[in-house]
């Protein structure tokens, strides 16, 4: 019988910084309970199922990782013994593809390619004397090993999904200053947008954040529209995964009516935006416009603005940016009863809005650090 993956794994979850509440939220949905941070990331018990339920479902975590070590070290010769010790035959078969990738901070050993060598070679001697081979030979699929060594405790984990899974398939073209998939679908989720409301970006660009809200409101999860790096692992029984992909499809909900509506000043980002739409599956969902901010006006109450306006510093300048918040902060008043989510890295967002926000959330937007700012419906005056 084909050697499968052991019944419990610990899977640790990676995500921008500031988004951990709203994976928490998503895995609270999803079922899971308890999920503790550690430097930075989502730790949890589970099967191989829920390896690839998380890979599919989760909307706003990075990477799903089985972690098989965690140790403190501060020499090779340590580092060498510990990982050769780990059972990398429970994940690893005799022809898998290994690739070390990682990171030192803080840490006496500090030098990334002489750790990646060795931990390399480590494997390979496990898995050789396990398997009896004089060398890995390196035929079948990539497995990455990614270890993060900070302040001498090091953690080892294999990368179960490949790329990460803001790739969620749909955009394949660039446009100016795109927001990650995964961001935004934080924003959206952090926001009090529901499906049976009005919903609208009125800084589209190449329409990420809406397409995003389309894929929340019709029940459309993550990573329908892609592959993982289990995908191609024999040892990773692909039942499991086949299971998983139909609960995802069943539990769409693609005969809602929305009403969501996106907007650009630039034609060449809408035309983006329309194919990336089209792409997720979501187009006939999603009225796209070209139109300046200041002439957004919908005669719908209650609904749901999120926007990554520019920021003022690399296409548009300050003052085309500050032009634009105003504008925003002027329609946002003349809407009935609704909310606005906004992000932005400038510092004076609020008072060319024209309003102090009710609260605001430090993000990430690319490593920048921005602010996430939220003001309520009812409260505009
Ligand atoms: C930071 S980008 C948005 C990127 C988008 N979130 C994405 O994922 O592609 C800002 C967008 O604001 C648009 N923009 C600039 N001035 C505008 C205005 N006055 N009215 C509407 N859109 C404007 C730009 O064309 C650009 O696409």
């Amino acid at each position: 019988m084909k050697k499968q993956f052991p019944d419990k794994l610990n899977i640790t979850l990676t995500c921008a910084s500031g988004v951990e509440k709203v994976l928490k939220s998503e895995l609270k949905r999803l079922g899971y309970q308890d999920a503790p941070v550690i430097n930075g990331a989502l730790n949890l018990q589970g099967t191989a199922e829920d390896v690839a339920r998380l890979n599919v479902f989760l909307r706003t975590a990075d990477r799903v990782y089985i972690n098989v070590a965690r140790f403190a070290v501060d020499d090779f010769d340590v580092l060498f013994e510990r990982v050769k010790s780990v059972r990398w035959e429970d994940f690893l078969p005799e022809d898998a593809r290994v690739i070390v990738n990682g990171k030192c901070v803080k840490s006496k050993l500090f030098a990334v390619s002489a750790c990646q060598s060795l931990i390399k070679k480590a494997i390979a001697d496990r898995l050789c004397g396990v398997y009896g081979l004089n060398r890995l030979y390196e035929t079948g699929a990539e497995y990455q090993i990614d270890f993060s060594l900070f302040k001498d405790e090091i953690t080892l984990n294999i990368n179960t999904s490949g790329a990460g899974l803001h790739k969620r398939g749909y955009r394949d073209m660039v446009g100016i200053a795109p927001i990650k998939e995964t961001l935004a679908s934080a924003l959206v989720l952090f926001s009090d947008f529901y499906h049976e409301r009005p919903f609208a970006d009125l800084f589209c660009g190449s329409g990420t954040i809406a397409i995003e809200t389309a894929r929340i409101a019709l029940n459309i999860a993550g990573g329908v529209g892609r592959k993982f790096a289990f995908n191609d692992w024999k040892n990773f029984d692909q039942k499991i995964f086949d299971r998983v992909f139909s609960e995802a499809k069943d539990g769409e909900k693609r005969e809602r009516k929305l009403n969501l509506f996106a907007s650009d000043i630039d034609p060449k980002a809408i035309k983006l935006a329309k194919r990336h739409a089209e792409r997720a599956g979501v187009a006939d969902k999603i009225k796209f416009s070209v139109s300046d901010v200041k002439n957004f006006k919908c005669d719908l109450s209650g609904g749901t603005i999120v926007s990554n306006p520019p920021y003022g510093e690399r296409v548009y300048d300050k003052k085309e940016a500050e032009e634009c918040y105003k504008s925003l902060g002027n329609v946002y008043r003349q809407l009935d009863n609704w909310s606005c989510f906004v992000i932005t890295s400038a510092q004076n967002f609020e008072r060319h809005f024209g309003k102090k926000c009710d609260r605001e959330r430090k993000l990430y937007n690319s490593n920048k650090e921005c602010r996430f700012y939220y003001y309520y419906k009812d409260n505009k005056k």
